[in-house]
């Protein structure tokens, strides 16, 4: 079973786990359901104001873009019962194109600009944080897109859902790092998901993959390269420190012994987005990973 997160082992409530806790009852409260009490979560649920040009979008563009397939209002579950399977796909995007779906697409710009120049592929963005939602509405909308859909759903959720192998490509870009060593499992690339993507990818379909943060790149090598249901297809190799350091510790991480990993070079189907941008102007490397569904 896994760990709530909000269950400290040592019997002391962190920071942390006060606010969460202090969050789901404030959204019980005010009549939202208190959610996720019991799963490990790759976010942390912050409820957000939007301005009046989010919330223009918002009222504008929701019906178009935003699928309705949630558990209930404020739910970031899928509803019980529902089947994301090709008959659904050909159903909401009107064609049989190849999907490809993005976990954690934060403003949109990647998937907008993705989607706005490929319109022969179909696009599904899922993303939980109120504001990027929005903002990926608004620039869809404004590009008039017809190829794009958004879901605002904790990911994980969406793929157990998948039943088929509908999905061309996955693409999880700059997830959360979650530093801190006792959240790493926190990290949205985990064994559980890695199955469930590989059921829902199409033959030779791929997952692409990429992080600044070099303990994630570790992280993504150990959840991913021994899997039997996909290949590395990367062609660099690159040297990682074979332990993992968490925030307190990472300026050891040089200093640890060193292996050599297979990695992708810059998937060029990818916007710079701020994320990157950060990530390099802080002088950090960019790992990208393609693992093909074999
Ligand atoms: C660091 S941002 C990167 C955003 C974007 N990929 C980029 O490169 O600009 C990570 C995003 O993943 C989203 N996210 C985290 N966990 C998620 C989940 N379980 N389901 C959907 N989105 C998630 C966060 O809300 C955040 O917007």
């Amino acid at each position: 079973m896994q760990q709530d997160e909000n269950t400290p082992t040592d019997g002391r409530k962190t920071e942390e786990n006060a606010q969460n806790i202090q969050h789901v009852q404030s959204a019980a409260a005010d009549g939202r359901p208190a959610l996720y009490g019991r799963k490990v979560l790759s976010f942390v649920r912050r409820s957000a104001r939007l301005d009046a040009r989010l919330q223009r979008a918002w009222d504008a563009y929701a019906d178009t873009y935003l699928l309705n397939i949630n558990a209930g209002e404020g739910s970031l579950d899928v509803r019980e019962g529902f089947v994301f399977d090709q008959a659904y796909i050909r159903e909401t995007w009107g064609n049989a194109n190849p999907l490809i779906v993005e976990i954690g697409s934060g403003q949109g710009e990647n998937v907008v600009a993705a989607a706005a120049s490929q319109p022969d592929v179909n696009f599904l963005a899922l993303e939980v944080y109120d504001p990027g939602v929005a903002h990926t509405l608004l620039l869809a909308g404004k590009q008039n897109l017809k190829n794009l859909r958004i879901a605002q759903i904790n990911a994980p959720e969406l793929f157990k859902a998948a039943v088929d192998g509908s999905i061309a490509e996955v693409w999880t870009f700059f997830p959360d790092p979650w530093p801190k060593m006792r959240h790493h499992k926190r990290r949205i690339v985990q064994p559980e998901l890695a199955a469930d993507v590989h059921r829902a990818l199409t033959d030779e379909g791929v997952w692409r993959i990429a992080t600044d943060i070099e303990d994630y790149a570790l992280h993504v090598h150990e959840v991913m390269d021994e899997l039997d249901g996909f290949h590395n297809d990367g062609a660099l190799n690159v040297s990682l420190p074979v332990e993992h350091v968490g925030k307190g510790n990472a300026d050891e991480a040089a200093a640890l012994r060193h292996a050599d990993f297979a990695e992708s070079e810059r998937f060029d189907g990818r916007v710079l987005t701020n994320f990157e941008k950060k990530g390099l102007a802080a002088g950090r490397v960019i790992h990208d990973f393609t693992y093909r569904r074999v």
